[in-house]
């Protein structure tokens, strides 16, 4: 009987389908990411792993988990968590949960880019701290979206999907995309800074995009402009987009994500032109569920010897 350890509790139709499928199923009993000793105990014996995206999968964790290990199925679909090479070389397929997703991540994106122009945390905070407020022709004034651009680093799915969100509130978009080719939308990230009004990140987290927001990204950026990530947080300085907010070199920023997740930068919580929220991208029930079922399909498959629907390809 095939063993699948799943490293944190998923929504009872993916365990239903994981048990079903007669495994021996072990789900660990904590509602909090596992330490790396409990994560490395923990998948010994294993021939599939269902992992969530703050399991650091690497070399050793695979070996920990031995030789008759066949798969690891990320619930998420940035798999930067992962060290594909590794995986490789020891023979296991890496899956991921694109697509269910998109839907839920596009539509944060458009709500970051609401709240942060429209300053709605800022009001928020002001009725909650009893101040007294009344309406008047300039109060809590923000900025508009029709007519502005918006630059999309990364137009795979959840880019393309906040483009079309976009569209419709009317903003121009451009976008900076990985694969090459003739595009009339693409352009250069250095010329994207310069041109938006609005940057949103869309790329996957990997070597090349680490801190591809840093200082002199942010400089290039426009002094009205606002910076939305619901992408992964090292993709961004964070100290430098502190020092950015601060000093008035952007407008404003909306974050999904933190470069040290769960902490965040001790200078952002003090600024009143930063949106903050806990990774909350994929966050509904409808998408935190079919991103489970999908992590299970793709489990059970390979231990069936099928193909798994959304292997990675790396
Ligand atoms: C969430 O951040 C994901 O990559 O699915
Ligand atoms: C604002 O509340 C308006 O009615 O214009």
């Amino acid at each position: 009987m095939p063993r699948i350890v799943v490293t944190r509790a998923l929504p009872q139709p993916a365990l239903r389908a994981l048990r079903d499928s007669g495994a021996d199923m072990w789900v660990s009993p904590h509602d909090r990411a596992l330490s790396a000793e409990e994560l490395r105990d923990a998948v010994r014996g294993a021939d599939a792993i269902v992992a969530m995206l703050h399991d650091r999968i690497d070399d050793d964790l695979l070996a920990a988990a031995g030789e008759q290990l066949r798969v690891v199925a990320n619930v998420a679909v940035g798999y930067d968590n992962v060290d594909v090479e590794a995986a490789k070389r020891h023979g296991v397929t890496i899956t991921n949960t694109p697509g269910v997703l998109t839907d839920a991540t596009a539509d944060l994106a458009i709500a970051l880019l609401l709240a942060v122009t429209r300053r709605l945390g800022e009001g928020e905070r002001r009725i909650r701290s009893g101040e007294p407020w009344a309406w008047s022709i300039d109060f809590m004034l923000g900025r508009g979206l029709r007519g502005k651009t918006l630059g999309i680093v990364g137009y795979g799915g959840i880019g393309r999907a906040t483009a079309q969100r976009a569209r419709a509130f009317g903003l121009e978009v451009v976008y900076t995309k990985r694969s090459p080719g003739p595009d009339p939308g693409q352009i250069e990230l250095d010329e994207l800074l310069e041109r938006s009004h609005f940057v949103s990140l869309h790329c996957p987290l990997t070597p090349e995009t680490r801190h591809l927001i840093d200082a002199a990204a942010l400089d290039r950026m426009r002094a009205d402009a606002f910076l939305v990530n619901t992408a992964r947080g090292p993709i961004v300085d964070e100290a430098a987009l502190a020092r950015a907010l601060r000093d008035g070199a952007i407008a404003g920023a909306a974050l999904d994500v933190f470069e040290r997740e769960p902490e965040v930068h001790p200078d952002l919580p003090a600024l009143e032109n930063v949106v903050l929220v806990p990774h909350l991208g994929s966050a509904t029930v409808e998408t935190r569920t079919a991103m489970a079922e999908l992590a299970a399909a793709n489990a059970i498959a390979v231990l069936a010897g099928d193909a798994p629907p959304t292997p990675v390809s790396a």
